[in-house]
């Protein structure tokens, strides 16, 4: 609890982000139901503004996304912090990897110079900081991001979500997803309340619906490239109980295109394209 206050203290002395479009969380509501696919903000509002930072969350909120995605990983004294590369030196004024980084050294770091002058400042978002500002008010698609390199990760991530109350059955309000599906099963096992969903690359093309099976034994929702999508692949996936989100939509004729095949979401850098398609 000491440590959500102290949270609660940063965040309001270094996110002076105003609230005022926020409400609660949106409850869950299949496709059929609301004409429309989900639409999840890969990175943030990722082709508005520097990506997995507070304001690109902020943008993406305004945008009308329905669910935020964003990556995890860890600083060397153990605390999740959201950033997509392994390395600091594409997003930031660093150098090197993550893992070398106390997090005191990484928010001393800047995370947006590098999209435009009028987001210097921004800075490499923690967890916490996120759960703060937006936990419970917006559904949040976390994906585990080279757990391979954190060991402890799932759990650091689970404590975090219990603490701040955001894990409860069917409530689809968190979403948590990887590649690493080794590591996905291990987070199933932590947080059997909530949805998991495996992301997979176009070398997985020839799945069959044995290892579809296989994978809806721990997972909820199956997550491909945009590449890979069919109708038969939606149509397994279906079969076999879980839903699709496919990533990662640049363009409006790739929403237009998955939405035919029957996908359930899209993870999109661009979130006004989900709604530009209805039924
Ligand atoms: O959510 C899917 C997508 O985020 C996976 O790719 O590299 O952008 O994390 P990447
Ligand atoms: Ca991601």
């Amino acid at each position: 609890m000491r440590r959500v206050l102290t949270v609660m203290i940063l965040a309001a002395l270094f996110i002076p982000i105003s609230a005022s479009v926020l409400s609660y969380a949106e409850e869950y509501v299949p496709r059929e139901l609301k004409g429309y696919m989900t639409n999840i903000a890969h990175r943030g509002a990722f082709a508005y503004a520097p990506e997995n930072t507070m304001s690109a969350f902020y943008k993406a909120i305004e945008m009308g996304a329905d669910y935020i995605e964003f990556d995890v990983q860890m600083s060397k004294d153990g605390i999740p912090v959201i950033i997509h590369d392994s390395t600091l030196n594409r997003t930031t004024n660093g150098n090197g990897y993550i893992s070398d980084y106390t997090l005191k050294q990484l928010k001393s770091l800047d995370a947006g110079s590098w999209y435009g002058k009028e987001y210097v400042g921004e800075t490499i978002p923690t967890l916490d900081e996120f759960l703060v500002e937006y936990g419970g008010k917006v559904n949040i698609l976390i994906e585990l991001k080279y757990p391979e390199l954190y060991p402890g990760i799932e759990e650091k991530v689970a404590i975090a979500l219990r603490e701040f109350n955001l894990v409860q059955y069917d409530s689809h309000e968190v979403i948590i997803q990887s590649f690493n599906h080794e590591s996905l099963k291990l987070s199933k096992e932590l947080l059997p309340e909530i949805p998991h969903a495996v992301l997979v690359s176009k070398d997985w093309r020839k799945i069959t619906i044995h290892q579809l099976e296989e994978i809806a034994t721990f997972a909820d929702y199956f997550n491909p490239s945009l590449n890979m999508v069919t109708s038969e692949l939606v149509e397994l996936v279906h079969h076999t109980n879980m839903s699709m989100y496919a990533y990662t939509v640049r363009n409006p004729s790739e929403a237009g295109r998955l939405y035919s095949l029957g996908v359930d979401g899209i993870i999109s850098d661009f979130p006004d394209y989900a709604k530009l398609v209805v039924k």
